[in-house]
């Protein structure tokens, strides 16, 4: 299992299989970003408090800085470069941050984007409070956040109307390439 003081992980990230070794301390964030070039998960406090590091793991959000690499063994993950389609279609949540400007800087974006797609699945008609509440989780430095409920709501309408296709579960996601 160990050579050099490494391990061997298998992830599924955004529906692709990868195999490699890692060392025990390596944080699943760092994984993604400096082993799998995933770069669109940002790594803000590293403390568990900002969110901007948060991915899906086995159905579940969670801050990839506070987990590790070989926790997520045989986990599948989906990040954020996972939520649009093959073909370059947005999701409905990226199309609703652009129309409603629910980014500046972007840098939490990712983070806000994987934490709404679960949100939104586990409460497809959410009131704006319930999306505040939601979203607490996610800390944005740039927009004051009414923007960004702004987005949740409006994708929340667009998912509904579109009776939420497959492609745009994120749990669904995780195991297909690209939202395939
Ligand atoms: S970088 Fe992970 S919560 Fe801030
Ligand atoms: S858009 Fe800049 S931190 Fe949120």
């Amino acid at each position: 299992m160990t050579q050099n003081n490494l391990n061997n992980i298998t992830v599924t990230v955004n529906g692709k299989e990868h195999s490699l070794s890692v060392e025990p301390r390596m944080l699943l964030s760092d994984v993604l970003r400096d082993e799998l070039g995933l770069t669109g998960t940002h790594v803000g406090c590293e403390h568990g408090i900002c969110g901007a590091c948060t991915v899906m793991m086995d159905e579940r959000p969670v801050r990839s800085c506070l987990v590790f690499g070989v926790q997520a063994n045989q986990a599948k993950i989906l990040t954020v470069e996972g939520l649009s389609n093959a073909d370059g279609t947005l999701h409905p949540l990226q199309e609703a941050f652009r129309e409603k400007h629910g980014l500046q800087c972007g840098f939490c974006t990712p983070g806000f984007l994987i934490s709404a797609c679960h949100f939104l699945e586990e409460n497809p008609h959410p009131s704006r409070e319930e999306i505040r509440e939601g979203i607490s989780g996610n800390l944005c430095r740039c927009t004051g956040y009414q923007n960004i409920v702004d987005a949740v709501e409006m994708a929340a309408e667009m998912l509904s109307k579109d009776k939420i296709s497959e492609t745009d579960q994120c749990t669904v996601q995780a195991e297909h390439p690209a939202g395939i």
